[in-house]
């Protein structure tokens, strides 16, 4: 750090377990850049003065993690379509002053999901089992990769029709009753949880049986702990391609790093740092 240091962070709350950090340090160690990456931890009642503090101290960027990513559309200038569409902020960028918000999550799901296990959407069927917040954040971003369909499938089933009707007829999501959902795995390419049944320290449950799916279409799960869910290691056993959530958490930084320094990410020393520190 010097002088000409170029400074961002992610604010939360909490934010000490926060793993992005380590991982956006050490992106801009590889690539030679001199920036640093803080974790700050903001309440709620803070968000609105932290924001201006970006503004005021010329921060370059500045990621958003819960409970903040839908209020803090407020204090923007200018919201991306992604962001629009996922309800939600998760990047800041810093244009000389004006602050421009976008949801790398949801498109940095999508890139891991090329990435590491199905290489084209397109023309496929994917079912999307849960309609929260996170369901929400990738529906767009499945979209625009032109699937045949995209399922939603909810177990308040109330939740997916208002979900899959708030959103654009042109993204061709439809809901799926959870009681139809065995029959329709057996037709789906790619099978995603959204939900967070499976997460620590509930890594026994499972949000489906994975035996409905087909052999060798993909299971997915957005959990990234454990890294490999209970419904992850079924669908394995079964004969399916498995992918699991922590590339969502590594493509959301690379897409943060690439907006804000214009250079491609340095994914594998991400991951790398990552994993180790998981221990
Ligand atoms: P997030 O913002 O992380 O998506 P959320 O909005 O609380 O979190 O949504 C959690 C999702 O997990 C919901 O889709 C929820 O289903 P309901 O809308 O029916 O509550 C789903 N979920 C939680 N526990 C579940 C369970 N035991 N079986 C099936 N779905 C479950």
């Amino acid at each position: 750090m010097d002088s000409n240091t170029v400074i961002y962070g992610v604010i939360g709350d909490p934010i000490r377990h926060s793993k992005s950090p380590i991982m956006l340090n050490r992106a801009f160690r590889e690539k030679g850049i001199n920036g640093a990456y803080a974790a700050f931890h903001v309440t709620p009642g803070q968000l609105e003065q932290a924001i201006s503090g970006v503004r005021g101290l010329g921060f370059r960027g500045l990621n958003v993690t819960i409970p903040h990513k839908i209020e803090v559309m407020a204090f923007l200038d200018e919201i991306s379509e992604g962001a629009r569409a996922a309800g939600a902020v998760n990047t800041i960028v810093n244009d000389n002053g004006r602050l421009i918000g976008y949801n790398t999550d949801g498109i940095g799901y999508v890139r891991s999901l090329k990435e590491e296990a199905e290489p084209s959407l397109a023309g496929k069927t994917i079912i999307v089992l849960g309609a929260g917040g996170a369901a929400r954040g990738i529906l767009w971003a499945l979209a625009q990769e032109n699937p045949a369909a995209i399922l939603l499938a909810n177990r308040t089933e109330s939740k997916a029709a208002e979900l899959a009707s708030s959103l654009s007829p042109d993204y061709r999501i439809s809901s799926l009753s959870w009681s139809d959902l065995r029959e329709a795995c057996s037709s789906a390419d790619v099978v995603i949880n959204t939900t967070s049944v499976g997460m620590s320290p509930n890594i026994d449950a499972i949000p489906i049986d994975a035996t409905w799916l087909k052999r060798g279409a993909v299971a997915s799960d957005l959990i990234y702990n454990p890294l490999k869910t209970a419904f992850l290691a079924q669908a394995e056993q079964h004969g399916c391609r498995i992918h699991g959530g922590l590339g969502m958490f590594i493509y959301q930084g690379a897409y943060a790093f690439e907006y804000w320094t214009g250079q491609s990410a340095p994914v594998d020393a991400m991951r790398e740092v990552v994993l180790a520190s998981f221990g």
